[in-house]
């Protein structure tokens, strides 16, 4: 890699999203960053991560690997989450809570788990160009929220076409699938994005609407194993 010229800081911040299962840091100007063990690595902004080599190549925006004793050569925020075999522990780590205890609608009957959600700074970017729309649009700042997910093995995590923000998912353990559907009705699939370790469905699949908003398709996480997966949500500033 060519010498770098800016002098902007590494800052490196603990996220405490399942202690003791998962563990988790944020990584802002990243430079030959080593990456100790079997680490997922996830690129949360806008801009190419490098990845080390040899060859070098680029970890894209919304995109995710695992590295294992390597190194991130440049990035502008990176998220680095290691995991053990064992996540059996985690609905019990502290702040975890069944969904229905923070959306009484939610079903009860439906083994859909989250952790702690943890602002991890703010970043400037078009939404349509991240949602690979056919137009130029305008920057804007958005805060980046991350927060993990549990749910059981044989789950569907419930058909749902409503956010506020623009969210990724990025597989930490066992196997699942980001589905899409053309009605809330499980009979209407039409797209179903494989969810393994280490994997992030790179181009979000909400659209830019005229009032600021964004437009889902109706979709779900279905869990095909004991899944645990990584939300990162950006909202605009201020209106989350
Ligand atoms: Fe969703």
């Amino acid at each position: 890699m060519a010498a770098r010229t800016d002098v902007t800081q590494t800052v490196t911040t603990p996220v405490d999203l399942a202690e003791g299962v998962v563990d988790a840091v944020v990584v802002d100007h990243a430079v030959d960053l080593p990456v100790v063990g079997r680490t997922i690595v996830v690129n949360l902004a806008r801009t190419p991560a490098v990845l080390g080599g040899p060859p070098t190549r680029p970890l894209l925006p919304f995109s995710s690997t695992i590295l294992a004793d390597a190194t991130v050569e440049h990035a502008e925020r990176v998220m680095l989450l290691r995991v053990g075999d064992d996540v059996s522990g985690i609905t019990g780590a502290p702040q975890w809570c069944h969904f229905a205890d923070l959306l009484p609608a939610f079903p009860r009957e439906t083994g859909l788990y989250r952790g702690p959600r943890t602002l991890v700074g703010t970043t400037t970017f078009d939404p349509a160009e991240a949602l690979g729309e056919e137009r130029v649009g305008v920057p804007a700042e958005f805060e980046v929220w991350v927060n993990l997910w549990f749910a059981p093995e044989g789950t569907d995590c419930s058909i749902h076409n409503r956010h506020d923000f623009i969210e990724i998912h990025s597989q930490v353990h066992g196997y699942g699938r980001m589905q899409k559907f053309r009605a809330d009705d499980h009979t209407t699939l039409y797209e179903d994005q494989l969810m393994g370790p280490g994997h992030t469905p790179p181009v979000p699949f909400c659209r830019t609407r005229a009032d600021g908003g964004f437009s889902y398709p109706w979709h779900q996480y279905r869990a095909d194993t004991d899944c645990v997966w990584l939300a990162v949500e950006y909202h605009r500033t201020g209106e989350r």
